[in-house]
């Protein structure tokens, strides 16, 4: 899997990648990350990024060749990109549906945004997609560019040694996650719950799924109307509800 991001910050995006997960898929080979430093495209003595809005107003807008030319030139140094994305709070939202879709492909261009805005016609003319990893406003797209990386490489086969983990987490399915507990038994005088002790594989397994279920219908209902569910987790779901109708 092969990423390329340019950026006017590109020390700051290689800090993000340094350490952690995406590193050692780095180190093994298994994810190539290129960071391109936007003002090396630029045409001008003062390598200049941005000019004013078009239409007056507060701010400076990203000027569109930069962006255009350090494109074009990832396409002939690093081969034909499958999508290039631009990180807006504008864009389709980035969820674990669109990290998964974005891990089949072989090779992705993130463009930071800085300042009030990029020139539209980069999302129109350079972009193939535009993603936003939330609804705040962050001050430059580096950040979300980590994010997508992040989430993106964690799915490529090899980068994270479990792979039963990958799976199982919470959203994989569209569920949140159970909770977990390590040693000691207690603490802050909570038990870990006695089923996890019990070493019943089976039972540990029903409690998880249906602590999942219980968590995910209290914190995040929409989850529960496009998580596909199966069987069991159907009739647990409508056990929940029922010892909550006991309960409330
Ligand atoms: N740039 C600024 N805010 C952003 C966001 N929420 N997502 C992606 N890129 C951004």
């Amino acid at each position: 899997m092969k990423f390329d991001i340019v950026t006017i910050f590109p020390r700051m995006v290689a800090a993000g990648l340094a350490e952690g997960v995406v590193s050692r898929g780095i180190d093994q080979g298994l994810v190539d990350v290129a960071v391109h430093d936007l003002r090396d495209y630029t045409a001008d003595r003062h390598r200049s990024v941005d000019d004013v809005p078009y239409g007056g107003g507060p701010g400076m807008v990203m000027k569109p060749e930069p962006l255009a030319r350090a494109v074009d030139d990832i396409r002939a140094r690093r081969g034909a990109p499958d999508a290039v994305i631009l990180l807006s709070p504008q864009g389709r939202r980035f969820t674990q549906a669109e990290a998964a879709r974005l891990s089949r492909l072989e090779h992705v261009v993130l463009l930071c945004g800085r300042y009030e805005g990029v020139d539209d016609r980069v999302r129109t003319a350079v972009a193939t997609d535009e993603l936003s990893i939330g609804d705040y406003v962050l001050s430059g797209g580096e950040l979300a560019a980590l994010v997508v990386v992040d989430a993106v490489s964690r799915l490529v086969p090899g980068v994270v040694g479990d792979a039963q983990s990958v799976e199982e987490e919470s959203f994989s399915r569209g569920l949140l996650d159970y909770p977990h507990y390590t040693r000691p038994p207690e603490f802050a005088g909570q038990r870990v719950p006695a089923v996890l002790l019990s070493g019943h594989h089976e039972e540990v397994r029903r409690w998880r799924k249906k602590t999942a279920l219980r968590r995910t219908l209290e914190r995040r209902p929409e989850l529960l109307t496009s998580a596909a569910l199966d069987d069991e987790e159907r009739a647990m779901l409508e056990e929940i509800r029922k010892e909550q109708e006991r309960e409330p």
